[in-house]
């Protein structure tokens, strides 16, 4: 392996979320930060150095997008994901959540009803609510193949309900499932019917991980490329995510005119200097650091999940697809919420998500960041174990 994932780094003083939020979530700071989802890797020195040279020119005033840098988007998809865009196809937002809000502005109004696949990733329950729209929620299916859509419920809600919108995370967060062709497919000749946009939050889509195969949703069908927003980064992937450099697609012509115009009527579609040359770096000159990382996350996954295996069988990791975390199973256990939690908290000093965060099926899961040294993880995995003891 040619990069260091093993080295411990401390993140103290270094305003990481992950480090300063910790008393004000878990009321205590003597915890190992497992939660919030970023890596403790070093970012590649490719994209430090390029960063570095950027911020060596000592100015920093207005900048302007350079088209070299819609071109690494261009390109990365392509030859990533396989995906054909056009320039006019793809636009900067900062950052994923706030793209999520500004479609629901853009394309809803108070009370329109707005479905939610839970258990997922928190905010898209808050965005819904807070921006007063009804949440109607399909709950994911989980059995023993692990979580799966339940496309008959989606139509009787999208007949009954009438959405506006539906909020997909693709891959899913927390489980981790890369969801497969046919399901998308499935959703979007639903959504298509009904009139319903699919905003597809791809945030997790360049970390595929033991052969799995992530499928962009704009690109399962000619409907799924009509009815949908997709939003990407390499925040995630390449440990960018303090740089706010994600990007909006959009295939259709109405829905992109519209949601483009509203961004950049509002000022939201022009990178940050930083962000550009971020994303840039990234996509053409990290592309080696993305594998070893992913190499280095399943050799992660693999080690909790036969640490568990071996000494503490009543977890049982949901093995993701996708990504730097794990969603662990923990009803086997037989404690209360409230319990789990004191366990995790308080007896084995662990910063984990708490699974009931995420919404209808949550309760009884916690979710694990496995974005960090092996070491770490031994060391945590160690604790629970004496804490259940
Ligand atoms: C599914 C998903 N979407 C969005 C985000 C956050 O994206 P951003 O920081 O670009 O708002 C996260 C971060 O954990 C996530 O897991």
């Amino acid at each position: 392996m040619n990069f260091d994932f093993d080295t411990v780094i401390d993140r103290h003083g270094t305003d990481a979320v992950k480090i300063e939020a910790l008393v004000e979530h878990f009321g205590r700071k003597d915890l190992i930060p497992l939660w919030v989802a970023d890596m403790d890797f070093k970012t590649p020195e490719a994209v430090r150095t390029a960063v570095s040279n950027c911020l060596d020119s000592g100015i920093y005033g207005y900048s302007s997008a350079p088209e070299s840098y819609y071109a690494s988007v261009l390109k990365w998809e392509k030859d990533i994901n396989g995906l054909n865009l056009r320039r006019k196809e793809i636009c900067y937002i900062p950052g994923i959540v706030r793209g999520i809000s500004f479609a629901l502005q853009c394309f809803s109004s108070p009370g329109d009803p707005i479905i939610i696949q839970p258990p997922v990733y928190m905010p898209f329950e808050r965005l819904v609510r807070e921006n007063d729209r009804k949440l109607v929620e399909n709950p994911l299916v989980y059995g023993n193949d692990g979580y799966s859509m339940n496309p008959d419920n989606f139509e009787e809600l999208c007949r009954t309900e009438r959405p506006k919108m539906f909020i997909l995370c693709n891959p899913h967060n927390p489980s981790g499932r890369a969801w497969d062709h046919e399901s998308l497919r499935t959703i979007a000749e639903i959504c298509r019917k009904y009139g319903v946009l699919v905003v597809s939050d791809e945030i997790h889509g360049d970390m595929p991980l033991f052969g799995n195969r992530f499928h962009s949703f704009s690109s399962v069908s000619d409907s799924a490329a009509e009815v949908s927003i997709t939003f990407k980064a390499p925040s995630k992937t390449f440990n960018i995510a303090g740089f706010m450099s994600s990007y909006a697609i959009v295939k259709n012509d109405s829905i992109r005119e519209r949601f483009f115009k509203y961004l950049s009527v509002n000022e939201f579609d022009a990178p940050p200097l930083v962000a550009a040359v971020a994303t840039r770096e990234a996509y053409e000159n990290a592309r080696d650091w993305r594998v070893e990382m992913l190499k280095y996350v399943e050799g992660n996954i693999r080690f909790v999940s036969e640490y568990l295996e071996r000494n503490i069988p009543r977890i049982r990791p949901v093995i993701p697809q996708a990504s730097f975390l794990i969603w662990l199973d923990c009803r086997g256990v037989n404690l209360t919420h409230d319990d789990l939690i004191d366990l995790f908290i308080n007896k084995a000093r662990l910063a984990l998500n708490d699974g009931a965060d995420f919404g209808t099926g949550g309760e009884g899961f916690m979710r694990l960041n496995v974005g960090c040294p092996r070491s770490i993880l031994e060391t945590a995995l160690n604790q629970l174990k004496i804490a259940l003891e």
